[in-house]
C-alpha cells in the first residue's frame, strides 16, 4: 500500500503526484455513437428538431464538457487545455450520429479523460435534444481512439481513427492487390499525425518496399495531413496517378474531387495516397492498379529505360 502512489498513507484514495513527469504535448481522441431511429435521424438532418440544431448544440456541449472534466471525475488532474475540437457526423448507413472529440494539452498528464468526457457530453446532448421524439435512443461505443505524448507511448485503437474505416479498407486493399499478384509485406494503423505518418513512410521506403499505399486523411478536415506528410518524404511527384484516380472517381461521385491524395517516388519506392473508406480507397486503386505494376517495374529495373506499350 505504501508504494502505491494512488493511495495516501492511510490507504485512502488521493490524486496521484505527477511532479516528476515530463511536460509534453499531448493529444487524445475519443468517439461515441448515438443510435437513433429513422424519424429522429431525418429531424436531426433537416434541422427540424424543436429544441434547435442538434449537432451545433452538441458540438458546444462537448467543448464545455471537456473543460469540466476534473470537476466530475474524482482523480483527474486539472489540465490547462490547449484546445478541444469535435466532429459530429450523420451516418445514414447505421442511422446514427458519430461523435469524434479531440483534446490537446501541454502538461504532465494525458487528456484522454477530457476527450472521453467531451464525446460523452456531446452524445448525451444529442440524446437530450432528441428525447422528446424518441425515448429509446442508445449511446454506444464510447472509447479512446488514440492518444499521443505520454510516458507510456502513443496508443492507437485497433479499430483505427474513424471507427470501422481502416479495419475494412486495409484488408480490402490487400485483397485487391493480392488478386493482381502483389504480396503484402507490412500493414499498420497509425493516427492522423503528420510526424507519425512521415516516420512510417520513411521506415517503409528505407525497408525497400516497392509500393506504399496510405488510406485515409486526404480530405479537408484539419486532421487530414497525409498528403502533406507524403509530399515531405517523396523526391519526385507522380501527379498522373492521383489525376487518374480522381478522374475515374468523378464518374462515380462528384465528391471525388475532395480527395487531396498525392503520389510520388522516394528511392525505389512508390508512395500512393488513397481516401479512407473501403469504397473510396478500392475505387481509387482500381483506376491505377494495372499501371502501378508497370511503373514499379520500371522504377526497380536497373539501367533499363524502355517502356512497353
Ligand atoms: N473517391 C471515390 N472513388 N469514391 C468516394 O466515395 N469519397 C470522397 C473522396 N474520394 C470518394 C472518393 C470524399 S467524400 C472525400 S471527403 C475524400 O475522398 C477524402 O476522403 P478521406 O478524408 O477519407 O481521405
Amino acid at each position: 500500500m505504501k508504494d502505491f502512489t494512488h493511495f495516501n498513507g492511510d490507504g485512502k484514495a488521493r490524486m496521484v503526484y505527477v511532479s516528476n513527469k515530463d511536460i509534453t504535448e499531448r493529444t487524445a481522441c475519443a468517439e461515441a455513437h448515438v443510435m437513433v431511429n429513422s424519424e429522429t435521424f431525418a429531424l436531426i438532418q433537416s434541422g427540424g428538431m424543436k429544441k434547435g440544431d442538434v449537432l451545433a448544440v452538441a458540438q458546444v456541449a462537448g467543448i464545455m464538457g471537456a473543460k469540466r472534466t476534473p470537476e466530475i471525475i474524482p482523480m483527474c488532474h486539472t489540465l490547462n487545455l490547449d484546445g478541444v475540437d469535435l466532429e459530429l457526423t450523420l451516418e445514414p448507413e447505421t442511422c446514427s450520429v458519430h461523435v469524434l472529440a479531440e483534446a490537446r494539452c501541454t502538461g504532465r498528464t494525458g487528456a484522454e479523460m477530457e476527450a472521453l468526457t467531451a464525446a460523452a457530453v456531446a452524445a448525451l446532448t444529442v440524446y437530450d435534444m432528441c428525447k422528446a421524439v424518441q425515448r429509446d435512443i442508445e449511446i454506444t461505443g464510447l472509447r479512446l481512439v488514440r492518444k499521443t505524448g505520454g510516458a507510456h507511448g502513443d496508443y492507437v485503437s485497433d479499430k483505427g481513427f474513424r471507427g470501422e474505416r481502416e479495419d475494412t479498407s486495409g484488408p480490402a486493399l490487400c485483397g485487391m492487390l493480392e488478386r493482381y499478384g502483389w504480396k503484402t509485406a507490412y500493414t499498420s494503423i497509425i493516427p492522423d499525425e503528420y510526424e507519425i505518418i512521415r516516420a512510417e513512410l520513411l521506415k517503409c521506403a528505407e525497408s525497400d518496399i516497392a509500393l506504399i499505399l496510405t488510406t485515409g486523411g486526404t480530405g479537408f478536415s484539419p486532421r487530414d495531413v497525409t498528403p502533406e506528410a507524403t509530399l515531405s518524404v517523396i523526391e519526385r511527384r507522380t501527379g498522373g496517378i492521383p489525376e487518374a484516380m480522381r478522374a475515374y472517381s468523378m464518374t462515380i461521385t462528384p465528391r471525388a474531387c475532395l480527395s487531396r491524395e498525392e503520389a510520388g517516388i522516394r528511392g525505389r519506392s512508390l508512395i500512393v495516397n488513397l481516401p479512407g473508406s473501403m469504397k473510396a480507397s478500392t475505387e481509387n486503386l482500381s483506376a491505377v492498379i494495372e499501371a502501378l505494376e508497370h511503373g514499379v517495374e520500371i522504377l526497380r529495373r536497373e539501367g533499363e529505360r524502355d517502356c512497353a506499350v
